[in-house]
């Protein structure tokens, strides 16, 4: 394992690690929440392939899965096994110690650092649009104390409720995910300008640190046009490069495998895809 920081050493899920802190209280942890208002563009799939990336990378990297439908775990093999759900976790957030119920992904196998927050559907007792400023900090609360990662990555539900809006209160930065579509491009405009005020009531640091153009048809005509459009309304904010359509994403997610391991021409391309945009990401 690289060391990544000057900080004490602590036992952290299985091993040991040489720490950072939560870049809340003043240090260089990256908290990134993978969000969008509309279902089934592609969140899930960027917060794992981002975390495949940082696997590949050697960054030390924790996936707080945020959607009750927990997805995310599913494709990072993970096994609940004996530690609580986020949900649980969230509803205890004062006394609870998340460090002590993180799974490693079964995609690290040793090599490298990548565990994860598993998610249940019990945390959608707090998806409401309702949640109070209390309610709000609770992932803050859990996150600040855990150390040992540069990287978090918060895959979020689809909807602008307490759940999205409790990872933004935890976060740095917010990737927005869209697919090439007249509905995707309007629900991200609207997303950010539901971030715009979030920052001014909540939480001046977050940043939007931009748009991954998801399951893009590079030979469609109709992606094309989208995706100027995407250009020409949100500018540097659309991330390149886009990510192109993979015959067999599911069947990789479904074998829960990280896309860098995965053989074959057209998986290693997406898996240089995700290698730039998490460079990208990281300088935003
Ligand atoms: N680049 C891609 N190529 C092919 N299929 C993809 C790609 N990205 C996502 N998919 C597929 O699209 C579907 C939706 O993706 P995903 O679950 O990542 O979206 P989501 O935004 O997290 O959905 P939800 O809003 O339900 O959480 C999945 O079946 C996934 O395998
Ligand atoms: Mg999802």
């Amino acid at each position: 394992m690289p060391p990544c920081g000057d900080g004490p050493h602590i036992v952290g899920p299985g091993r040991e690690h040489q720490v950072s802190s939560y870049r809340g209280v003043g240090s260089e942890v990256r908290v990134v929440s993978v969000s969008s208002l509309k279902g089934g563009v592609g969140k899930t799939s960027v917060t794992t392939g981002l975390a495949s990336a940082a696997l590949a990378a050697g960054v030390p990297t924790l996936v707080v899965d945020l959607d009750p439908h927990a997805d995310a775990s599913t494709a990072l093999g993970t096994s609940a096994g004996r530690v609580t759900d986020i949900g649980r976790l969230l509803k205890t957030a004062r006394r609870a110690r998340l460090a002590d119920h993180l799974t490693p992904s079964s995609w690290a196998d040793g090599n490298g650092t990548l565990d994860v927050a598993i998610g249940s559907a019990y945390s959608g007792i707090y998806d409401r649009p309702d949640l109070g400023r209390r309610d709000l900090r609770r992932l803050r609360q859990l996150l600040e104390p855990v150390t040992g990662y540069d990287l978090v990555l918060i895959d979020c539900p689809p909807s602008l409720n307490g759940l999205t809006r409790m990872a933004w209160n935890a976060s740095d930065d917010v990737v927005l995910v869209a697919e090439p579509g007249l509905f995707s491009v309007a629900g991200t405009e609207r997303t950010l300008r539901a971030i715009d005020m979030f920052r001014r009531e909540f939480s001046p640091r977050l940043n939007p640190a931009g748009i991954v153009a998801n399951r893009v048809r590079l030979g469609s005509s109709e992606h094309m046009y989208r995706l100027d459009e995407m250009r020409s309304m949100f500018g540097p904010l659309l991330l390149e490069p886009v990510v192109p359509e993979l015959a067999n994403w599911q069947q990789i997610q479904g074998a829960a495998h990280a896309v860098h391991q995965w053989p074959g021409d057209s998986a290693k391309g997406v898996a240089a895809v995700y290698d730039q945009l998490l460079a990208a990401i990281r300088k935003a």
